[in-house]
């Protein structure tokens, strides 16, 4: 069975979603760099384990991100999984996991990379707006795509309800990529992605929808 380990920061609603997938994969653990992270306490509930690296004893990015490997290393994992984890992580880290590292990020990449992606998406007037599972390479929000989805912006959306609606969508969307990589269905070859026996999508989504007589 696959070994994976998740990197989280903060709340882990999607490291939650993942351990409520009962994927066909073991999670060796949960690290945060944040010793008060929401999400160690929701891990330790279902008997994961868990560990802090917290970055703030580190004097610099090079020496977090080689402890942080360490760590990592102690778990043997096959597949190390971003979920919230707000560190940027320095080109030599990402190197040694290329293939075998990936992030799931609030929109729909390559627009909106960085953070505040909601209400960026509000104020650009964009109709969809959604998120995006992907290879995590030097560059940042800008690996090989593995997934996206797509949800409609609505007229009296707030930042909250946006982030909610999307959030709904990584927390399902996360999840099957991982049993994707995991079951071999999905990987990194030469800087694409590569599927075996992964359906194609069907159905277009338009935003506002067209009037129902039409
Ligand atoms: C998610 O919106 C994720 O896309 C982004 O950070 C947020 C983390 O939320 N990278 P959670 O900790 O998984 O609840």
């Amino acid at each position: 069975m696959k070994r994976i380990v998740i990197l989280i920061s903060g709340r882990g609603s999607n490291m939650e979603a993942i351990l409520n997938a009962r994927l066909p994969v073991q999670i060796a653990a949960v690290i945060s760099n944040e010793p008060t992270a929401k999400g160690l306490a929701t891990a330790q509930s279902h008997n994961i384990p868990t560990a802090v690296v917290p970055h703030r004893a580190f004097t610099d990015r090079e020496t977090f991100d080689a402890a942080l490997a360490m760590e990592i290393n102690r778990y043997q994992a096959n597949l190390i999984v971003l979920a919230g984890f707000m560190r940027v992580l320095t080109e030599e880290f990402v190197v040694r996991y290329l293939g075998r590292m990936i992030n799931i990020h609030p929109s729909l990449l390559p627009s909106f990379t960085g953070l505040h992606t909601h209400q960026r998406a509000l104020e650009a007037g964009v109709r969809l707006h959604g998120c995006t599972v992907h290879f995590v390479t030097p560059g940042l929000d800008s690996g090989p795509i593995i997934a996206q989805a797509a949800v409609p912006v609505l007229a009296d959306d707030t930042e909250d309800t946006l982030a909610g609606r999307v959030l709904a969508e990584e927390h399902r969307i996360y999840p099957q990529a991982i049993r994707w990589l995991c079951e071999g269905r999905v990987k990194l070859a030469d800087d694409t992605v590569v599927y075996a026996d992964v359906a194609t999508a069907r159905g277009t989504l338009i935003s506002p929808a067209f009037d129902d007589h039409l």
